[in-house]
């Protein structure tokens, strides 16, 4: 149920949110008044004017200038008060401030990756300063992916070759689901990140942090959390279960019947699993697995190796 009160009324986290709220109740409340008056009038004549005897005459009445007046006047300037006012807040979540703050995000099957002025990269999170115009300069690695975030009233589609923008600008501290809303393939409903809304103060910090590239945390620690950023975690389980990829558990050292033959997962097996997927399937499992070539550093494939070496 919690979803559903979600859904029917997700949080309003930025400066754009409750101007697209708004319009969308005055739209909402204008259709359901006219909605009702319409089926209401038109229950009330089919029995007020239903004919009652064969030798019943139509009456003669064929218009009535001021009625039609009203009918067509007031229908103009309802509709003309929601263009404006729609093309007065589209405008303005078309434009980006000129102070904005500009951060990269790239879709691929199936995850999200932020990308920071600074160089600093989070996948699966995106970390905003509150009250600070944001440029989301969008692209795809791959197929058409769409971001949306409810929180902000903002989407826009992530297309391969071509960027396109939006920007943002939140105004309530908090966290914030973010869904790609275009079908992309077979886990497309798990292609999700989440949207931490903070204080300047909070901000920088946490993008020294970033910068720093996961430091002071183990190879194994840090291998577990890219597991979840980069969302292997969709197609690979940790529990012995067959997902769209094969699990990790007690991978390490196995022989694995593979597309090219018998393989023993070592670190250079996973290696060019993780860069070149397709070179050694294993069996049963089709080749949909992209290549993390130029997002995964040597440093991530290393802490990965170390944390499925964990996986006993
Ligand atoms: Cu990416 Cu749906």
């Amino acid at each position: 149920m919690k979803w559903f009160m979600d859904w029917l009324t997700p949080d309003v986290a930025s400066t754009i949110a409750s101007k697209v709220d708004s319009i969308t109740y005055f739209i909402l409340i204008v259709s359901t008044f006219f909605f009702f008056l319409v089926v209401a009038l038109m229950l009330i004549f089919v029995i007020k004017y239903k004919r009652k005897s064969e030798n019943e005459k139509t009456s003669s009445i064929d218009e009535n200038v001021p009625l039609e007046i009203v009918w067509t006047a007031i229908p103009l300037i309802l509709l003309m008060i929601m263009f404006f006012w729609g093309y007065h807040v589209y405008l303005e979540m078309a434009v980006p401030p000129k102070d904005s703050m500009e951060i990269k995000v790239t879709g691929q099957k199936w995850f999200w990756t932020f990308d920071y002025p600074t160089g600093a990269s989070s996948p699966g999170e995106l970390v905003v300063p509150i009250h600070k115009p944001v440029k989301v300069l969008l692209s795809s690695k791959d197929v058409i992916h769409s971001m949306y975030v409810p929180a902000f009233r903002v989407k826009m589609d992530a297309l391969p070759n071509r960027y396109t923008v939006l920007w943002f600008e939140a105004n309530k501290i908090g966290e914030y689901p973010m869904y790609c809303t275009e079908f992309c393939g077979t886990e497309h409903s798990s292609m999700r990140a989440k949207v931490r809304v903070v204080s300047q103060e909070d901000y920088n910090a946490w993008l020294d942090q970033a910068s720093s590239g996961g430091s002071g945390t183990s190879p194994e620690e840090y291998g577990k959390e890219l597991y979840k950023k980069y969302a292997c975690s969709t197609c690979h389980s940790l529990d012995g279960s067959k997902m769209t990829g094969p699990t990790w558990k007690a991978i390490w050292g196995e022989q694995q019947q593979t597309s090219a033959g018998a393989v023993k997962v070592d670190e250079n097996y996973i290696r060019e699993s993780i860069l070149n997927p397709t070179a050694k399937i294993v069996n049963g499992y089709q080749p949909v697995m992209p290549p993390y070539t130029g997002i995964l550093k040597d440093k991530d494939i290393e802490a990965i190796i170390a944390y499925i070496k964990t996986l006993k």
